[in-house]
């Protein structure tokens, strides 16, 4: 009968598939569906471990029949009954409860549920900004608890991890002051000091370095970073970084260990074997060859420079380009020659948005020679046989050309490739690990008319190139690495610099004279002159690595509650305006 006392639950759904017919159980969970079929009442019960079927039965259980005739989709209840073997005819091998049923002999109705706005079950999934506003009922779905539970089983084996090869975890403050990792800060308005703020971190990178010089030796923590930046699908305002460093090791131990780490975790949540030691690539090479520092392996289709071929053969524009120090370089589209002229066009586009000037297609043709462009009328046999050959293009291939400066050649090539391995299927259903070494220390940015760190202030740069910080700096090579997996950067890191004298020097480079150093970092600085031990770090993004372990493409799917693309919360719609009370109290006065 209806029961008013809390029937307590004695399994979870999922369990039923263990136990045997007979077997009398208590369950409790949501109405994902109910069907009322010849005077009996099917109720599909759900809680996190998936869905049980409950049977109402007129002649076993007449006092529960006008309840359960009742029961709306995501009533919430729980039930009492007794397992039994489903009819030959109705078993679903499609659930794992897919034999059995309960037949219903207690019920208690918690609550009702108003209509919900998404769709819950089966059907295309509703739209990503309705999910999100009623983020609940979304994350009461299978497909959502499974992968917040990939979350969290995830987080357990890095925590068992790290404390199995000697690292402890210490939490970091998020009331910090500005930390540099080359975004804005979020910054909170201190009401004791009108007029300070702190910054919420962008990373506990200072922190964590002034934990090696407090002999932490082996520090890592699961930690909220924060950067005011412009979202994208791969990235969020609020996201969470497995953050490392160790002091008295090499780069090659720091390898070794997160070697270890990523294959236990691939192996105990997808039971797939990574084979050890990853790839290793510089950054010179993954730019040259695959225009990206963060290559997508799973296919193969290289960036081939021709610059040598073309020069000097009348081709004025590629001419005037060689001439300033530019490149000519191509990647083949296999079996392109059958594009039409819109699918070429939509190319062009694509390399024209990372700055191209354009794109010129050529097509092999069936005597293997080039067809179209300038290319083939003004290059001798010869050369357009050295083309085709250093392209490995074979007649039917179309090479996509294109002339300018080395960086927006890589760029624009970079996403050309990317285009034809997502157009024609290329990439392999693989894990492609790669560590990107040897980044270039420092970025210049034209607009500012200096120097900014590629990675971050605090990255060494390599020994023998310590000398190029006065004479040269764009050719300084950093001690930095990154994990990238099938083109998504994973984690980045580096060898710190542990001599403040280095340490004061990078910052003059990177134009922060001594006083503003004092004033912005002075604390470091200061911690670094007491014995800094050698030390290096990494950190990881937990949110993009379980966005591969799930398989979604989508950041936001696998973070309980994410912002949208205009950093809002829909669900709390946050952030919202602060009454003039609340910002009196902190001394903020908001330009109208
Ligand atoms: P970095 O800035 O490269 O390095 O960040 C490390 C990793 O964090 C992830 N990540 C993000 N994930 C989601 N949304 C974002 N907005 C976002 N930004 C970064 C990426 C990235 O590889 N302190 C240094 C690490 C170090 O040197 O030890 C740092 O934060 O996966």
């Amino acid at each position: 009968m209806t029961d008013t006392k809390l029937l307590e639950r004695s399994h979870y759904n999922a369990q039923a598939a263990e136990l045997n017919p007979g077997d009398t159980i208590t369950v409790a969970g949501w109405v994902r569906k109910r069907r009322d079929l010849g005077g009996l009442v099917f109720v599909d019960l759900y809680d996190r471990t998936g869905i049980l079927q409950v049977v109402f039965d007129p002649i076993r259980n007449p006092d529960l029949l006008d309840a359960a005739s009742q029961l709306n989709r995501e009533t919430v209840l729980t039930v009492r009954g007794t397992l039994s073997l489903r009819p030959a005819e109705a078993v679903n091998p499609g659930m794992i409860t897919g034999n059995v049923e309960l037949i219903a002999e207690k019920l208690t109705i918690h609550a009702v549920s108003k209509l919900p706005p998404i769709q819950m079950t089966g059907g295309p999934e509703s739209n990503e900004e309705l999910r999100l506003r009623y983020r609940y009922l979304d994350l009461r779905r299978t497909e959502m608890y499974r992968i917040i539970k990939t979350r969290h089983d995830t987080a357990q084996i890095v925590y068992t991890f790290y404390k199995d090869e000697g690292f402890i975890e210490v939490t970091t403050p998020q009331l910090l002051r500005s930390t540099p990792e080359g975004a804005r800060d979020f910054i909170v308005p201190s009401r004791l000091h009108p007029g300070s703020c702190y910054a919420l971190p962008q990373s506990p990178q200072m922190l964590k370095q002034i934990l090696m010089v407090a002999g932490v030796d082996r520090y890592f923590q699961i930690v909220k970073c924060f950067r005011d930046e412009d979202s994208r699908a791969d990235r969020q305002p609020e996201f969470t970084q497995i953050d490392v460093e160790m002091s008295f090791t090499s780069m090659e131990t720091l390898f070794a260990i997160h070697e270890r780490l990523i294959r236990k975790i691939f192996k105990e949540i997808l039971g797939h074997d990574c084979l050890l030691p990853f790839r290793r690539m510089t950054w010179d090479t993954a730019i040259d060859r695959y225009g990206s520092d963060k290559p997508d392996l799973r296919f193969e289709l290289e960036i081939t420079d021709i610059s040598d071929q073309v020069r000097g053969a009348g081709i004025s524009f590629m001419d005037n380009v060689l001439e300033t120090g530019g490149v000519i370089r191509m990647v083949r589209y296999p079996g392109g020659s059958k594009l039409s002229r819109k699918q070429i066009g939509d190319l062009e586009v694509i390399a024209k948005k990372r700055g191209a000037q354009g794109l010129v297609a050529v097509k092999v043709n069936e005597n293997n020679l080039l067809t179209g462009g300038p290319l083939d009328k003004l290059l001798s046999l010869d050369k357009q046989k050295a083309i085709i050959h250093a392209a490995d293009a074979v007649p039917g291939d179309l090479l996509c050309v294109v002339a300018g400066k080395r960086m927006v050649v890589a760029e624009a090539l970079g996403d050309v490739r990317l285009e034809i391995g997502k157009r024609e299927s290329l990439k392999r259903h693989t894990f492609e690990f790669l560590w990107v070494t040897e980044f270039p220390l420092l970025e210049f940015v034209p607009d500012e008319n200096r120097f900014t760190a590629m990675h971050h202030p605090f990255t060494a740069p390599f020994q023998d190139d310590i000398h190029l910080l006065a004479d040269d700096p764009g050719k300084c090579r950093a001690q930095a690495y990154d994990l990238v997996l099938n083109g998504v950067e994973l984690g980045g890191g580096s060898v710190r610099i542990h001599q403040p004298e280095v340490q004061s020097q990078m910052f003059e480079v990177l134009g922060i004279n001594p006083e503003k150093a004092q004033e912005q970092f002075g604390f470091f600085l200061e911690a670094l002159s007491y014995g800094t031990p050698p030390h290096c770090g990494i950190a990881f993004g937990l949110d993009r690595l379980i966005m591969i372990l799930v398989g979604t493409d989508n950041l936001r799917d696998v973070i309980a509650f994410p912002k949208t693309l205009q950093a809002v919360c829909q669900m709390t719609q946050a952030p919202s305006p602060m009454t003039q009370d609340q910002l009196d109290i902190v001394g903020l006065k908001f330009k109208s």
